[in-house]
């Protein structure tokens, strides 16, 4: 079976070491922090699978809907030999796409990139049965760093989907569209989903559901390092803060310690205090407006082709090109 190559950009201990100095830069000072990748071991991909499903939830689904009206658009825009997808975990939302280039005829190659093979492989497997005649380049890479690695195509839809350019700061966004840009030959459009800044009534349940899910997900972190890094945090003692900031407007996501404790983190042979009332920022969501990405995505070379949101403003798709 030849329609399936998977390449590593990544060496085999290299998540092992990124933890391990993420841990270490974010939990040795003041105020603590982890980035949000870490959620997402087999635990965290199956949490976060069941967060898409919450009433609560709206993003997940609202995109979908927005890729089932408009795929068949961003096909006539971009008739594309080849679909990029930068974290493309499950590649569920994906065959949406994947149909409407289908459909146009020009459909060849899909092109994941994911850090996890645990779930680029399976996905990739259940597409080569859907469409017998794609073929499929997995990376596994980091998309943060990795972008000049794509392989070559006539025309590719380089896609980033579900929000996920939120979990980035401003600085880090700037960066990451660039590389992105610097990837992309000018034929090549890129196709990205965003949160949109909405009433924080509607926003933070969804970071914050009644029936607890994102507080597991959240203190998924927690198991992760005590078990990578063998360490000793007590889950029990921390408690999910979901809070809107509406300056950067972001929703951030916290771990507030209930009580004074010492943690040990034996892999790191670092000992940390977190005091009662200490928050662990865990992630930042931020949300935009359509002015503000727009520009975003101006200062790094791209104009806007096309922008689809819901009905209820809650969640855009935008599809640019190289300026
Ligand atoms: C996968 C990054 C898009 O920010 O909405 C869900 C992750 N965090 N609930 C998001 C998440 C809390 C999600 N992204």
């Amino acid at each position: 079976m030849t329609r399936f190559v998977l390449d590593s950009h990544l060496p085999d201990d290299h998540l092992a070491k990124a933890l391990a100095a993420d841990v270490r830069a974010g939990l040795g000072g003041t105020p603590k922090t982890l980035p949000p990748k870490w959620f997402y071991d087999e635990r965290g991909s199956k949490l976060f699978d069941q967060i898409t499903e919450l009433a609560e939830y709206y993003p997940t689904r609202t995109e979908r809907e927005l890729l089932r009206t408009h795929s068949g658009d961003v096909a006539a825009a971009c008739p594309a030999d080849t679909l990029v997808e930068l974290g493309s975990g499950s590649s569920e939302k994906t065959r949406l796409l994947l149909d409407a280039l289908d459909k146009a005829g020009t459909l060849r190659r899909y092109v994941p990139v994911d850090v996890s093979p645990g779930a680029l492989i399976p996905a990739s497997e259940a597409l080569l049965t859907t469409y017998p005649r794609l073929e499929i380049h997995g990376l596994i890479a980091d998309f943060e760093k990795h972008l000049d690695h794509l392989p070559d195509a006539e025309r590719r839809i380089v896609a980033f989907l579900g929000g996920t350019i939120g979990n980035l700061t401003p600085a880090q966004r700037a960066e990451f569209l660039a590389g992105i840009r610097g990837g992309m030959g000018p034929n090549d459009m890129f196709l990205l989903g965003t949160g949109l800044v909405i009433d924080p009534a509607v926003l933070v349940p969804a970071y914050d559901d009644a029936a607890g899910v994102t507080a597991e997900f959240n203190k998924n972190v927690l198991r992760v390092i005590n078990r990578d890094l063998d360490a000793d945090f007590d889950l029990d003692a921390y408690e999910h803060v979901a809070v809107w900031d509406a300056g950067p407007e972001w929703i951030e996501m916290r771990l507030r310690s209930q009580r004074d404790q010492r943690v040990r983190i034996g892999g790191l042979d670092l000992d940390i205090s977190v005091a009662a009332g200490e928050q662990i920022r865990t992630e930042i969501s931020a949300k935009f407006r359509k002015a503000g990405i727009t520009a975003e995505l101006a200062a790094a070379g791209f104009e806007l082709v096309a922008w689809w949101q819901d009905p209820d403003a809650r969640f855009a798709l935008s599809l640019s090109r190289p300026a």
